[in-house]
């Protein structure tokens, strides 16, 4: 874990640990999550038993991993962060560690997941090598990523990333067709690429950031209204460039 993004990153997280509890305190804002895990969920394998969440963080998205894929495993690179899963996943086996360096045997897990933690890294194709090889033969990795195709959301995201304290100027977005790219590169067969997020994703995704809806009544069923809207929005061709984050599947052969 010597180098120095590793080390920026814990630091970062070490801030953030916090503002994650906060994020997910709320009923509107949880509902918006479990979808986010339920669309990653149903992509894992029939029969998946061995189960890796990569960058859990503070292990909301582990603990509903743990109760369907009972003896999931978390691994981040933030101690402080995974300090927080306690909360949520009691008993949970925690592993503080850098994706970068993962210390799982070969062929360890029938499925991966990733939530939001690639783009934190700088080597991503090592990163992803590294799932290639924790994964059995015709495993699953199941990632969901910031996607960057929209230019807006692209332009958003270079001034967030570059202007906000919660992120490191070194973050990035991916294209669809960047992080397909990547994936090859690993030696990774991409099996499904799809948009997520949109309406729900800005307005109940991060109360911590954008705290519109905690002070709407209804917030629940509106955002409840939103996740119907976003899954027409980024299952059209054209529509679906306006997704916030791409979901990807891709097997080791
Ligand atoms: C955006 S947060 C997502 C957390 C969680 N997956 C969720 O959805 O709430 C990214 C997480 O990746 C972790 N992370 C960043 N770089 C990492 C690395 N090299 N190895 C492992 N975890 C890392 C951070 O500590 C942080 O917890």
């Amino acid at each position: 874990m010597a180098n120095s993004n590793a080390q920026a990153q814990i630091e970062l997280h070490r801030a953030l640990a916090p503002r994650y509890a906060y994020r997910y305190g709320f009923e509107f804002s949880r509902l918006f999550q479990e979808d986010w895990h339920a669309e990653m969920i149903s992509h894992a394998p029939p029969g998946s038993r061995a189960v890796l969440d990569i960058g859990c963080g503070t292990g909301f998205f582990l603990a509903e991993l743990c109760q369907r894929l009972p003896g999931a495993v978390g691994l981040d690179i933030s101690h402080d962060m995974l300090l927080v899963s306690e909360q949520y996943v009691p008993g949970a086996r925690l592993v503080t560690g850098d994706a970068e360096q993962l210390p799982f045997q070969d062929g360890a897990f029938d499925v991966v997941f990733c939530k939001g933690s690639l783009h934190h890294t700088r080597d991503h194709v090592g990163f992803l090598s590294n799932c290639r090889r924790t994964l059995r033969a015709g495993g699953a990795l199941v990632m969901s990523e910031p996607c960057n195709d929209n230019p807006l959301i692209r332009l958003a995201r270079f001034v967030l990333y570059r202007k906000s304290p919660h992120f490191d100027e070194g973050d990035q977005g991916f294209t669809r067709r960047g992080i397909v790219g990547l994936c090859e590169q690993a030696g990774l067969r991409v099996e499904r690429v799809k948009k997520y997020g949109f309406l729900a994703y800005v307005f109940a995704g991060f109360p911590d950031h954008l705290g519109v809806l905690k002070h709407v009544p209804g917030n629940a069923w509106i955002t409840r209204a939103f996740l119907r809207i976003d899954r027409v929005v980024c299952a059209l061709p054209g529509l679906s460039l306006l997704g916030f984050h791409v979901v990807v599947v891709a097997r080791r052969a």
